[in-house]
C-alpha cells in the first residue's frame, strides 16, 4: 500500500457491494452487465451521465471477424502489424477469437448494426485492416448506438448507478487488496458529496486521457482519471508514450482547444482521398494502402505534407460520394462539417490530426487483472497488450467488450469476499497537494508542444521541466501554512490527475529513444528493435516522482499481485 491519495475529506456516505465499476462505456457497462447476471450485487459509477463517456462518440465501428472469407488469424496479422512490434500475441489472439462471438452478444443484448440488402452485417473498412470488417451502427453512429443499448439493458435489469461520481482513490483493506473506491457525488439526497462504494472487486472502465492535450477527439470527461487512481495506488502502468493521433480530425484553426469533431477513417474506407491544398494525393506511394495505411503512418504522412507545404492541415475529399451518400452513411460528420460552414459534398473538409487514443494504460493479464489485488481494468484505460505501439483502427470497441467479459467470468469465479477498508481518503500517509483549476491549460499546452505528434529530446525535456515545476508549486503552496492551499473540488482533482497522467507519459517518452507506432521522435527517427522492443512499465515512487522500468523482452511479465 502506497498511502498516496488525493487530497479530500473523509466520506461522510457509504454502500457495500461485491462490484463496483467506474465508468459506463461499452467496457463498463459490459462489465456492470454480465457481473450482476452472475448474481453479484453490482454498482454502477459514473462521472457525468451514463451516456457520456467516449464510447458514445465512437464513429467508425466494431472490427471483428465476420464477413466471408474474413478468419481471426487475418484480423490477428493486421493488429500485429499496426501494433508495432509491441502487441501481446495472446492477448491480440483472444481479442480476435472471442471477438465475433462478443459483437454476436452484444446484437442479444439489443444494439443494431447496419446490415446489407441480404439482411448481413454491413463491413467497412479502415486503416491497416485488410478486408471489410468494421460493423458500423446509423452510419457513423456505432458508439452511440452501442451505448443506447447498454444503457438500456443497464436500466431494464435495474442496475444501482450512481452518475455524476468523479472517482477518487482506491481504498484498501489492512493486506493491501482492493476494498472499494472513494468517490465524490454531485447529487442530491443519499449520494452526495465525498462518500465510498466498498466492494472487494473493483472494475477501471473510465477511459481515456485525451484532455492532457489542448486538442482532442475525446469528451471532457477523459481526464485520465483511472490511470491517475491506479497510479496512486500502486498499480503498474504501461505504454503509456504511444498516445494514438487521429489523422483526419475536422480542422477548426489552429488555436481550436478542447473536443473537436472526428472525421471517421470509414470515409476513408469507402473512398475518400486526402490531398494538398493543390489536389495532390499526398499518401500515395508512402505505403500500399496509401489513405488506408495505418493510422499512424497517415497521421505523419499529413504532418510531414503541412511541414513541407508550412500549412496548419490538409484536405479530405470525399465529393464525389454524392449528397444521398453523405446523408445516408455519414449523417453525423455530415452535421458536424456543416455546423462549422463546410459542405463536404461540394468542398473538400479541412482536417489535420489531434490526439485520439491511449494505446497503453493500467497494466492488466488477460483476465483483466492489474498488479493490486481486485483491482481490474478494462477499455481505454487498460493495457491488456492488444494495442501495442498504435491501436488498429476499430478494435477498442471490441477489446472493451471481450476483456469486460472476461473480467466479469473471472469475479464470479473467484468471489471475494468481502473486507473492511483499512484508510479513507482523509487519512493518507501522503495526501497528493491538489493543483488549482487553472492550471488545466498550462498542462495541455505543455503536453501539446512537448509530447504531441512529433516529438525531441528537447521538447519532452522542455515538457518535463514544466510539468515537474507545476507539481513542485502545489506541494510548496499545500505546505505553505495552508494559507495558498487548493481547496479539494472536481476541477482541482480533475486537474490533479491530468499532471500526474501527463507527467508519466512525458517520462516514458523520453525513455523511448526511437521512433515506433505513434510514438514520433523527430531526433531519433528510426525504430531500433535492439533496445526498443520492449515495453516501459512506470509505477510512482513513495516521493510521487514516475519510476520506469524496461522489460527485458517484447513479451509483459506475468501480472502478479506482488509486482
Ligand atoms: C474512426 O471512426 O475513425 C475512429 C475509429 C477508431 O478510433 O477506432
Amino acid at each position: 500500500m502506497t498511502g498516496i491519495r488525493l487530497t479530500a475529506p473523509a466520506p461522510g456516505w457509504a454502500i457495500d457491494a461485491d462490484v463496483v465499476v467506474v465508468g459506463s462505456g461499452v467496457a463498463g457497462l459490459t462489465a456492470a452487465l454480465r457481473c450482476a447476471a452472475a448474481g453479484l450485487d453490482t454498482v454502477v459509477v459514473t462521472k457525468a451521465r451514463l451516456d457520456d463517456g467516449s464510447t458514445r462518440w465512437a464513429q467508425g465501428g466494431i472490427a471483428a471477424a465476420l464477413g466471408e472469407g474474413d478468419t481471426p488469424e487475418q484480423h490477428l496479422d493486421d493488429t500485429l502489424v499496426a501494433g508495432a512490434g509491441l502487441c501481446d500475441e495472446e492477448a491480440v489472439r483472444t481479442l480476435v477469437t472471442e471477438g465475433p462471438d462478443a459483437v454476436r452478444r452484444l446484437i442479444t443484448t439489443g444494439a443494431h448494426f447496419d446490415t446489407t440488402d441480404s439482411g448481413d452485417i454491413a463491413l467497412t473498412r479502415e486503416g491497416g485492416h485488410h478486408r471489410r470488417r468494421i460493423a458500423h451502427a446509423g452510419g457513423d453512429a456505432t458508439g452511440a448506438e452501442i451505448s443506447r443499448a447498454l444503457v438500456e439493458a443497464v436500466r431494464e435489469a435495474a442496475l444501482h448507478t450512481i452518475e455524476n461520481a468523479l472517482v477518487l482513490d482506491l481504498l484498501t483493506d489492512a493486506e493491501g487488496r482492493t476494498a472499494g473506491v472513494s468517490l465524490h457525488v454531485m447529487g442530491e439526497g443519499q449520494h452526495d458529496g465525498v462518500g465510498a462504494v466498498r466492494a472487494p472487486s473493483v472494475v477501471l472502465a473510465t477511459g481515456g486521457m485525451g484532455q492532457v492535450f489542448s486538442a482532442t477527439t475525446n469528451p471532457s470527461v477523459s481526464t485520465g482519471d483511472g490511470v491517475a487512481l491506479a497510479l496512486r495506488a500502486g498499480a503498474e502502468v504501461s505504454d503509456l508514450e504511444f498516445v494514438q493521433f487521429h489523422p483526419t480530425v475536422l480542422f477548426l484553426g489552429a488555436d481550436s482547444e478542447g473536443q473537436q469533431p472526428l472525421v471517421s477513417e470509414a470515409v476513408r474506407g469507402e473512398g475518400a482521398h486526402l490531398v494538398d491544398a493543390d489536389g495532390v494525393r499526398f499518401m500515395l506511394g508512402q505505403h500500399e494502402l496509401a489513405e488506408l495505411a495505418p493510422r499512424d503512418i497517415v497521421a505523419k504522412g499529413i504532418t510531414r505534407r503541412m511541414h513541407e507545404k508550412g500549412t496548419e492541415h490538409m484536405y479530405l475529399d470525399a465529393r464525389h460520394f454524392g449528397a444521398a451518400m453523405w446523408e445516408q452513411r455519414f449523417p453525423t460528420i455530415l452535421a458536424a462539417c456543416r455546423s462549422h460552414g463546410i459542405d463536404p459534398v461540394t468542398e473538400p473538409i479541412p482536417v489535420s490530426p489531434a490526439a485520439h487514443y491511449a494505446s497503453g494504460g493500467v497494466r492488466t493479464d488477460l483476465r483483466g487483472r492489474t498488479t493490486v489485488p481486485g483491482l481490474y481494468a478494462c477499455g481505454e484505460v487498460a493495457c491488456t497488450g492488444v494495442h501495442g505501439a498504435n491501436r488498429l483502427a476499430s478494435n477498442s470497441l471490441l477489446e472493451g467488450l471481450v476483456f469486460a467479459e472476461r473480467i466479469a467470468a473471472d469475479i464470479a469465479e473467484v468471489r471475494p469476499p468481502r473486507t473492511e477498508p483499512a484508510d479513507a481518503p482523509g487519512d493518507a500517509d501522503a495526501p497528493v497537494p491538489l493543483l488549482a483549476p487553472e492550471a488545466r491549460t498550462a498542462i495541455q499546452r505543455t503536453t501539446t508542444r512537448g509530447a504531441g505528434v512529433l516529438r525531441s529530446a528537447d521538447s519532452l525535456a522542455t515538457a518535463a521541466e514544466e510539468l515537474e515545476a507545476l507539481h513542485r508549486e502545489a506541494a510548496a503552496d499545500a505546505e505553505a501554512d495552508g494559507a495558498k492551499a487548493v481547496v479539494p473540488g472536481v476541477d482541482a482533482w480533475e486537474v490533479t490527475n491530468l499532471l500526474l497522467v501527463s507527467r508519466v507519459l512525458v517520462a516514458a517518452a523520453r525513455e523511448r529513444e526511437e521512433t515506433r507506432g505513434c510514438h514520433w521522435r523527430e531526433d531519433r527517427p528510426d525504430r531500433d528493435d535492439a533496445h526498443g522492443r520492449r515495453h516501459l512499465v512506470v509505477r510512482i515512487g513513495p516521493d510521487r516522482t514516475p519510476v520506469v522500468h524496461r522489460t527485458e523482452t517484447a513479451a509483459f511479465p506475468p501480472v502478479r499481485p506482488s509486482d
